[in-house]
């Protein structure tokens, strides 16, 4: 398979003054987006989407039926309140709920071994929003423009359906977005008299010194273990640094702004400010750290503000402020977020092909996005993302504007090869088991192995 050398246009705003929501995938650098091509703010009116007619147009609108939906949320009670909202609304159709695997990697590779073993269950499950390639290649995924009527994809941002497009089909309904930010103790900001940090230094040295004088068991946590989580918070230091993973379709790690990135990384561990078992922290790990107690800063997604005030896990409630996350001192006043968010995704051998649609089409309408924001979770939809009362759900929705936005190079199905040189050789370096510059020297090899088809193969 071939390189691929195409920019994506990777970013959308869901317009509106407030709000800024970003979907897609690709190697973009504009306005205020990481590596590559325009960043496009369109006004609500004039989003459009090419996406092709239907070629299956199925009317689903008295469906009834059972079918089965994979969850991956980590957080809360959202699936229960989704469902429960949804039958009572559709009472003729029975939606059974199946947990996933909170780890990315592990649920695609449950998903990937499910579907394609020919099993019509999950009817529906939640996708990362860097599986529609891998997902439509492998036929894992069957395409949801075939059977929508097109008017569907207009309560969408235009990147958030390009980001879900492959070969000009649409595989995924966008369902919530993810940005990442920093969450911090304000009480021991306050009581050490420090200020919220708007640079990388200035979490460490923050965090330093809270630790010493025992404010807090850990300065900083973050997510380190060998998976994709890895790859996303390398990517945000690496964008702060000037870099990016592809440049010109090619692996452009052996640069300095790579270096700068993983060097910072590595120091915040051997510095102490990091515990040392970072290098296997997934978000939960890392979160539960925070929400005990134990932690002054976090680097977490949306949804770990819901969590961080949850009176049942939380021992921080009311003592937790969150904010665009930080960059290197001299690049700006806030850092880069990578572009996160899960899809809704058809089971190709589903055998309830109404209800799963009517169940995707309530999914994304307003009733069910409110839910959403309610949790926390960053709506894909015009309509409630733009809404002036999204506010009052969470704080992190009031600092999407400060955040600049860096995509993955998703849109090959080979992303998980490129993905997994990322994290792989990332982790080794934060282990300390091999050099920053070797860690990097390998990534970079072994991304340009992936892209050509020649790497190890699809995960
Ligand atoms: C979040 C993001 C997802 C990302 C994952 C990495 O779930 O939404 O896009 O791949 O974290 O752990």
């Amino acid at each position: 398979m071939k390189a691929r050398t195409r920019n994506w246009a990777a970013v959308v705003s869901i317009a509106s003054t407030t709000t800024a929501l970003l979907a897609g995938c690709g190697q973009t650098q504009s306005g205020n987006t990481a590596n590559g091509s325009a960043a496009i703010a369109p006004k609500q009116n004039t989003v459009s989407t090419n996406v092709v007619a239907p070629t299956h147009l199925v009317n689903y609108s008295n469906a009834s039926g059972s079918i089965v939906w994979a969850e991956s949320f980590t957080t809360g009670p959202v699936a229960k309140q989704l469902v429960a909202a949804f039958e009572k609304k559709y009472p003729k159709i029975k939606v059974t709920m199946q947990v996933q695997p909170s780890s990315t990697d592990t649920n695609r590779a449950d998903l990937t071994a499910t579907i394609s073993g020919g099993s019509s269950t999950p009817d529906v499950y939640m996708g990362d929003v860097i599986w529609p390639a891998q997902f439509a290649h492998a036929q894992l995924a069957a395409p949801l423009s075939d059977y929508l009527p097109k008017s569907f994809w207009n309560r969408f941002s235009n990147g958030l359906v390009q980001g879900a497009t492959y070969n000009g089909k649409v595989y995924a309904a966008p369902l919530f977005a993810d940005t990442a930010f920093l969450y911090y103790r304000k009480d021991l900001l306050q009581k050490y008299h420090l200020p919220v940090p708007t640079t990388w230094e200035q979490v460490k040295s923050e965090a330093a010194t809270i630790v010493k004088k025992g404010g807090a068991k850990y300065g900083f946590v973050w997510q380190g273990a060998d998976y994709e989580g890895l790859t996303c918070d390398f990517d945000e230091y690496l964008a702060d640094a000037g870099g990016s993973v592809l440049t010109n379709g090619k692996a452009s790690l052996n640069t300095p702004a790579a270096n700068k990135a993983l060097s910072f990384m590595r120091s915040l561990i051997t510095s102490g400010v990091t515990p040392k078992t970072v290098d296997t922290f997934q978000e939960p790990q890392s979160e539960n750290v925070f929400t005990q107690g134990q932690a002054v800063f976090l680097r977490n997604w949306s949804y770990a503000w819901s969590d961080s005030q949850n009176p049942t896990s939380s021992k921080v409630v009311g003592k937790v402020g969150v904010t665009a996350l930080p960059t290197f001192a001299g690049h700006g006043s806030s850092g880069y977020s990578t572009v996160g968010g899960w899809d809704l995704y058809l089971n190709p051998h589903t055998k309830d092909l109404a209800a799963a649609l009517q169940f995707i089409d309530w999914m994304t309408s307003p009733q069910a996005q409110e839910i959403l924001a309610a949790n926390s979770e960053m709506p894909t939809i015009k309509a409630v993302a733009n809404s002036p009362t999204l506010k009052k759900y969470s704080p992190v929705f009031a600092l999407l504007p400060k955040v600049k936005f860096v995509s993955r190079p998703s849109q090959t199905p080979q992303y998980p090869s490129v993905s997994k040189a990322i994290y792989d050789n990332v982790n080794e370096a934060l282990a300390g088991s091999v050099s920053v510059s070797t860690a990097l020297k390998n990534a970079n090899s072994q991304i340009n192995s992936a892209q050509s088809g020649s790497g190890s193969g699809g995960l």
